[in-house]
Formats: C-alpha cells, sequence, structure tokens
C-alpha cells in the first residue's frame, strides 16, 4: 500500500507548507498542454443496447438537450449589491470566522466593506472554478470517447461531450455579462485534472471525472441553487444539474460493471486515486487566491482554516460536497475492498458519516428537466386552484 508521501507528496494530509507550495505557475499562458498517454480504442461491436442502462441514459441524454443561449433568461438584471445583501452570512456562527477576526488574526480589521467585497470576490471566485472544471469534463469526457471499449459508452459520452461545452458557455457567459472578475484555475484543481488526463487506463477517467469532480459538482450546484435568490443563476445551476446527475449516474454505471472484475491490487489503485481526488478537491475548497486578492495573509488565514474547517470537522457545508461522493465509492466497492482502506481515510477526513446516503446510480430522473417541468405545471395547478 502506497503511504500519504506517495500519493500526495506530503506525509501529513495537512501540512500546511506543502499545501501552500501547491501553487499556479502558469497563470499567464493562453493554452495548456498535458500528454495523454491513452490509447484511443475503435470497437467492431457495434450491438446498441448490450448495456442497457448506458443505452437508456443515452436515449434520455439525446431528449435532454437545451440551448444556453436561448432556455435562460440573460436579460435578467444581476444587481450585485443586492447580492451581496441577499448573501446569507453569518461570520459568527462560522468558528473559522470567529478566530480570525480575533484581535491580531488575518481578518482583524474587517469591516463592512471587506466582508461585502469578500462576498463578490467568492462568487467571482466560486464561478470561475465552475467554468474550468467544467472545460476540465468537456476534455475528459471527450477521452472517455476515445478510450472506453463499449459503443454504449462512446455514444453516451458523446452527448456529455455537448453537455459540457455547454455548461462551460453558460458559466463563462454569466461571468463576463453578470459578475466584475474572472479567476484562473485553482492549483489544486489543475493537479488534479492534469493527473486524469495524463493517466493511461480508462476507468480512471470515470473515476476522476465522473465520480470525484463531477459527484462533488452535483452536491456543490446543489447547494448554489437553493441559497441564491438570483432567478438567473439559479435556473442555471438547475439546468447544469439536470445533465450533471446523469453524468454521474454514467460514471457509476459504467464503473459498477469494471470494478466488480478488478483484482484487488488493480482495486487499491482506484481507492488510492480517489483518496488523492478528494484531498486535491478540499485543498482547492481553501480558496487560497480569493485571501490572496483581498490582501490577508494567505499562511495564518489557511492555517486557521486547517485548525478547524479541517481537523475539527466543524464545517458542515464542506463535508456536505462529498454527500455524493462517498455512496458513489461505496457502491463501485471502493469503500470496503483491501479491508476497507478507503474507509478508512474517509473517516480520518470527516466524511464516512455519508455512505448510506442515496447513490446516484438512479437520481437523475429526479433531477431531469422533464421532472422540472412537471413540477412547475403541478405547481402552477396548485395555485390556479
Ligand atoms: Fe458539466
Ligand atoms: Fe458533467
Amino acid at each position: 500500500m502506497s503511504t500519504n508521501e506517495e500519493i500526495l507528496g506530503r506525509a501529513d494530509v495537512n501540512d500546511l507548507e506543502a499545501i501552500l507550495s501547491i501553487t499556479s505557475k502558469d497563470v499567464t499562458e493562453m493554452v495548456h498542454a498535458v500528454k495523454d498517454n491513452a490509447d484511443a480504442i475503435f470497437t467492431w461491436n457495434y450491438e446498441k443496447g448490450e448495456r442497457p442502462a448506458l443505452n437508456k441514459l443515452y436515449e434520455k441524454a439525446k431528449n435532454a438537450q437545451w440551448n444556453g443561449e436561448t432556455d435562460l433568461p440573460w436579460d435578467t438584471v444581476v444587481d450585485l449589491e443586492k447580492v451581496v445583501a441577499n448573501a446569507p452570512r453569518d461570520p459568527e456562527a462560522d468558528p473559522v470566522f470567529v478566530a480570525a477576526t480575533q484581535p491580531g488574526a488575518p481578518l482583524h480589521n474587517w469591516g463592512q466593506k471587506e466582508w461585502d467585497r469578500f462576498i463578490i470576490e467568492s462568487q467571482n471566485w466560486t464561478m470561475s472554478q465552475f467554468m474550468h472544471g467544467e472545460q476540465g469534463a468537456l476534455v475528459c469526457t471527450a477521452k472517455i470517447v476515445e478510450t472506453v471499449p463499449w459503443i454504449d459508452a462512446k455514444y453516451y459520452a458523446s452527448t456529455q461531450v455537448m453537455d459540457e461545452a455547454r455548461h462551460v458557455e453558460v458559466f463563462a457567459k454569466y461571468l463576463d455579462t453578470k459578475l466584475d472578475g474572472h479567476y484562473p484555475l485553482n492549483a489544486h484543481l489543475g493537479m488534479l485534472r492534469d493527473d486524469i488526463i495524463a493517466d493511461s487506463r480508462w476507468d480512471m477517467t470515470y473515476l476522476g471525472m465522473q465520480i470525484m469532480v463531477e459527484g462533488l459538482a452535483l452536491a456543490a450546484f446543489g447547494f448554489m441553487h437553493m441559497l441564491t435568490e438570483e432567478p438567473l443563476v439559479k435556473q442555471l445551476f438547475r439546468y447544469v444539474m439536470s445533465d450533471e446527475a446523469r453524468h454521474v449516474a454514467f460514471g457509476v454505471l459504467s464503473l459498477k460493471e469494471y470494478y466488480g472484475e478488478l483484482t484487488d491490487a488493480e482495486m487499491l489503485e482506484r481507492q488510492e486515486f480517489a483518496f488523492e481526488a478528494a484531498v486535491r478537491m478540499r485543498d482547492r475548497f481553501l480558496q487560497q487566491e480569493v485571501w490572496e486578492r483581498m490582501g490577508v495573509d494567505v499562511r495564518s488565514m489557511i492555517k486557521l482554516q486547517l485548525e478547524h474547517e479541517v481537523n475539527k470537522n466543524d464545517d458542515p457545508f464542506q463535508q456536505l460536497l462529498f454527500s455524493k461522493i462517498v455512496p458513489n465509492c461505496k457502491k463501485l466497492g471502493l469503500l470496503d475492498r483491501n479491508d476497507g482502506w478507503l474507509r478508512t481515510k474517509f473517516g480520518e477526513m470527516g466524511v464516512i458519516q455519508f455512505e448510506d446516503w442515496v447513490d446516484t446510480g438512479s437520481d437523475y430522473d429526479t433531477l431531469s428537466l422533464e421532472n422540472l417541468a412537471k413540477e412547475a405545471s403541478s405547481a402552477a395547478g396548485a395555485e390556479v386552484a
């Protein structure tokens, strides 16, 4: 079994210096190249529907396409002052902010102006990371079209490529026309994306992207959709979620079959990769770029976050981001193989409590646009009655 040092490049998961040493080195580059080591696979077995669950997903996807230009209310005026005023915030309820505003702590001199700006910068950062993450999904899914050996999976993945192009498009448009600033890709997320693309094994793309990155995105979009009162972005999140739920299901359904055939040694490599991805994504949410831009002492701020959110597990929001990933890993056998190696790691990360939450193999129907239309018409019916 590999050590943390071998998997993450650091022995202690919460090593402050090691986390801070991962920074974006190429923020000025216009393109970013990653060597893709996988073979492009052709199949001569054109038997459509040999994998009925994937075929069903493909048929659903064909009818669930929407148009990012015309299906969202882009004429909505987004008033950033109102967004700031409506943002849910209660620094006193958040142990990190309570600690960070003590005398001598990094946010001790923050007043209303800084808190307002922080809300705007956090939104710029969050939407920028979503946009870059969506491009990662676009490229990874195009890679799956090439590398997966099953025709039903190639067909389905091709619809996901279109979905992801639409997602990049709508996040980029929202950032450009409704917000007031961009951020480069977070270095931790970039590292994970590069690892996924470089890996030669076709299932690792699914594991890194569909199970880990998109599993977390689905939970994050769900929060944003629930919390925001801005109607355009609320609808944007709801539409994107209808696609993402299918994407995560695609990962679960494809890997379920494949992982049943793998040896313990092969499964261990997948468990270690899932752990690495989980840590990179957790590190990403330390949002060091926002602290930098706000002129805050990044080192002290990240130290506080590690002490509170991470070591004491006292940030339920951060944990809930893993609420889709953990049950999906369980369904794939990743938690329990090799004497529960990943179960132990997720226990240490404070996220194992989600293992029995519903997995995402089938909830794409609940989140579908078809279902959204039904909900809307029954709500309208109730109003008329
Ligand atoms: Fe997406
Ligand atoms: Fe996706």
